[in-house]
C-alpha cells in the first residue's frame, strides 16, 4: 500500500514517540535506581523531586547523541541520568532563591520539607552527578559538566543582581539566559557526543545544538510565564513579575515606553512592588501587545541555529528526533 506523505508523518511521529517512550523508560529506571541507593535520610526528599516529572530534556539529549554519533552501549545512561541530576539540584536551590511555592503544579520541596533540607539534598545530588561521571574516569567529562555547572551558577548569580539593579538590557537578559539554562543542555549534547568518541567538530556542534535549543527553550518558558492558563501551567500567570524577574516580554513592553516610565515599571517588578491589579495590568498589557509571542519569535531564531548544527550528523531517527524536538521546544503550551 502507497502511504502519503501525512500518514508517513504519522507512522514517523508515532516511531519517534515509540522511541523516546522506551528512552525514558530507562532513564526512569535508573534514576529511582539512584536515588534508592542514597542515604534514607535524604530519600524522601529525593523522591519527591523525582515525582514531579519533568520533560527529561537533557537526559535524552545525550542520549540521542550519544547514538547519532554511533555510541550503542548501555553505559550512556548513568552519564544521561547524571545530568537530570544536576538540573534537580540547581532546580531545589532555584525554588528557594525564588520562593517558588509551586513546580509543575505541585509544592515545591522547600514547602513540605525545610528550607536547609532542601538547599542540601541539592548537594547531594550535586554530588551524586559528580560521582556517576567520575566512575566513567575520563576527565573530560567531569571537565564539561563542572564547567557547565558553574556558569549555570554565574547565570543565577546574574539574574539576582540584576534584580536589584531594576533595570536591564536585552543584552544582559540573554546573557543571563544563556547561563542559567543553556549552559547545562549545551554540556547535555556536547556528553553524549564525548561518550561516543565524536571528534572536535561533532563535539562543539553538539554543544551549539544543545546551547541555542536551551536558549529558545528559555524563551519560550518566560514567554508562557505570561501566556499560559494556570489550569495548564499548574501555576498563576505573571509568576516572574511576583517573583521580581525582568525577562524578555516585560523588557519589550518596557522599551515602548517613554525612558522614566520604563525604569519605574522594571524597578517595581525588580523590588516586587507591584500588587495583584498591577500584576494583572501587566499581563494583558504584554499580551495586548504580543511581546509573549514577539519572544517566540526570538526563540524560533535560536531554534535554526540549533537546526544547522544538526547538519553534520548522519542521516539517522536521532538526528530526525532532535530536529523534531526542535518544533516541540517551540510549540509546547507548558
Ligand atoms: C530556573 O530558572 C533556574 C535555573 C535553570 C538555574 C538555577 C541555578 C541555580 C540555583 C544555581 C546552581 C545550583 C546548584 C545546585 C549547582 P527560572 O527560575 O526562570 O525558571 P522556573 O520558572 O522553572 O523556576
Ligand atoms: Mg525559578
Amino acid at each position: 500500500m502507497c502511504r502519503n506523505r501525512k500518514q508517513n508523518r504519522d507512522m514517523t511521529m508515532t516511531a519517534h514517540s515509540e522511541y523516546l517512550s522506551r528512552e525514558l523508560a530507562r532513564i526512569e529506571d535508573l534514576l529511582h535506581a539512584e536515588t534508592d541507593k542514597l542515604q534514607p535520610l535524604v530519600q524522601p526528599l529525593t523522591r519527591h523531586v523525582l515525582a514531579a516529572g519533568g520533560k527529561r530534556l537533557r537526559p535524552l539529549l545525550t542520549i540521542l547523541y550519544a547514538r547519532a554519533l554511533g555510541h550503542g552501549g548501555d553505559d550512556v545512561y548513568p552519564l544521561a541520568c547524571s545530568l537530570e541530576f544536576l538540573h534537580s539540584a540547581t532546580l531545589l536551590h532555584d525554588d528557594i532563591l525564588d520562593g517558588s511555592s509551586l513546580r509543575r503544579g505541585k509544592p515545591t520541596a522547600h514547602v513540605i520539607f525545610s528550607r536547609g533540607e532542601t538547599i542540601l539534598a541539592g548537594d547531594v545530588l550535586l554530588a551524586l552527578a559528580n560521582r556517576m561521571v567520575a566512575d566513567y574516569g575520563r576527565p573530560r567529562l567531569v571537565s564539561v559538566l563542572s564547567d557547565a555547572v558553574m556558569r549555570t551558577v554565574v547565570g543565577e548569580i546574574e539574574e539576582i543582581m540584576s534584580g536589584g539593579e531594576g533595570d536591564l538590557s536585552l543584552d544582559r537578559y540573554m546573557e543571563i539566559i544563556t547561563g542559567k539554562t543553556a549552559y547545562l543542555i549545551q554540556a547535555a549534547g556536547q556528553a553524549g557526543a564525548i561518550l561516543a568518541g565524536a571528534d572536535e567538530e561533532q563535539v562543539t556542534a553538539a554543544g551549539e545544538f544543545g546551547l541555542n535549543m536551551g536558549i529558545a527553550f528559555q524563551l519560550v518558558d518566560d514567554a508562557l510565564d505570561y501566556a499560559s492558563p494556570p489550569e495548564v501551567s499548574g501555576k498563576p500567570r505573571g509568576a516572574d513579575l511576583r517573583e521580581g524577574k525582568l525577562t524578555m516580554p516585560l523588557l519589550l513592553l518596557a522599551e515602548t515606553r517613554p525612558d522614566k516610565e520604563r525604569r519605574a515599571l522594571l524597578e517595581r517588578v525588580a523590588e516586587r512592588a507591584l500588587g495583584e491589579e498591577e500584576i494583572e495590568a501587566v499581563v494583558g498589557d504584554v499580551l495586548e501587545g504580543g511581546y509573549d509571542a514577539k519572544t517566540r519569535d526570538f526563540a524560533a531564531g535560536y531554534a535554526e541555529k540549533a537546526r544547522d548544527a544538526l547538519g553534520l550528523l548522519p542521516e539517522c531517527t536521532e538526528r530526525a528526533i532532535l530536529e523534531q524536538s526542535l518544533d516541540l521546544v517551540l510549540t509546547r503550551e507548558k
